[in-house]
């Protein structure tokens, strides 16, 4: 992507004001509808005596089909924003609307089922079940679903061969590279067919390849119309996204359009060529492009 001498700032994330005219060159203004919203929310924790306050009176919308990245020092209160705006957690004061319905009154079960039918999450530690294939990983949310088996083999084997993943089926995750295991998460967050995939430091455990792969993914699954938000501590890593929502000490403090967004694929076809010759076999059944075609 061509970079724009009028933000020639050296921050990774030069941008600013969502709202403002955006130059020619940049990423398209997410355009789509809000389809979940935060309004006014706090969120406080209470340990023994003392009260943590997470969130502070936060206003953030998602917009559909956008990626949008919440990024924040450690303890900022990026993963609790990540759990209300995923219907995970209610906030402490404030409203969660979804499709502009506040959910506050929702029972917890059909709380549960608006995430089931629409999100899917992907965390930093993979959280896949160790001594369960690849496979039975990913049919997991359709076992809860009550899907049959036949359907459940049928879907997890294609989420998989989405991510790259045909030939590793009946791997267990300790035969499966760190990279590799976060795909089977993602691929296991994809299966029930959500609209929307939250994905809170996704590239956290990986090393840098394994990350770039993961990014190009989730670029590939916004492509598709998915809707992304990603939670980062690394600016690196929100420069994949279209927008970035800064959150310090429980508030928003800045919102803006990413200029110069980072192409995973090409980043990961950079790699490939600067590291050619490089460990030749310990990324077997790595991501590239040969894998693209059940992205496009
Ligand atoms: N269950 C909890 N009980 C009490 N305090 C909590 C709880 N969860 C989070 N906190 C506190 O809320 C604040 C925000 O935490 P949060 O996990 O949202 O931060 P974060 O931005 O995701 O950080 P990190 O980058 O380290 O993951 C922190 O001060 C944390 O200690
Ligand atoms: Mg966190």
């Amino acid at each position: 992507m061509p970079s724009n001498p009028a933000h020639a700032e050296p921050s990774a994330l030069v941008g600013q004001a969502a709202h403002a005219e955006q130059p020619a060159d940049a990423a398209p203004q997410p355009i789509g509808r809000p389809v979940i919203e935060a309004r006014g929310v706090s969120k406080t924790y209470h340990l023994d005596e003392i009260e943590v306050h997470a969130l502070r009176g936060v206003d953030v919308a998602v917009h559909e089909g956008e990626m949008l990245a919440i990024i924040g020092p450690s303890g900022s209160g990026k993963s609790t924003l990540m759990h209300i705006i995923g219907l995970l957690d209610r906030p402490s004061t404030g409203i969660v609307a979804v499709e502009g319905e506040d959910v506050s009154a929702m029972l917890p079960n059909e709380l549960a089922a608006v995430r089931n039918k629409r999100i899917g999450f992907v965390f930093q530690a993979f959280n896949l079940l160790a001594r369960t294939t690849a496979q039975a990983n990913v049919e997991l949310p359709l076992i809860y679903a009550g899907v049959s088996a036949a359907e459940r083999a049928k879907r997890a084997q294609e989420a998989l061969a989405r991510v790259g993943l045909g030939e590793r089926l009946r791997h267990m995750p300790n035969q499966l590279s760190g990279g590799q295991q976060q795909r089977v998460a993602i691929a296991r967050a994809l299966v029930t067919n959500p609209s929307m995939v939250l994905a809170d430091e996704p590239t956290g455990n990986l090393d840098s390849r394994s990350g770039i792969e993961v990014m190009a993914i989730l670029q590939g699954l916004n492509e598709q119309g998915i809707t992304v938000v990603l939670v980062t501590h690394d600016t690196s890593i929100a420069q994949h996204a279209q927008r970035v929502i800064e959150i310090r000490d429980g508030g928003v403090v800045a919102n803006r359009i990413v200029v110069d967004r980072t192409d995973a694929q090409a980043r990961l076809a950079e790699y490939l060529h600067e590291h050619a010759g490089d460990n030749a076999g310990d990324h077997a059944g790595d991501y590239t492009d040969d894998h693209m075609g059940g992205l496009q």
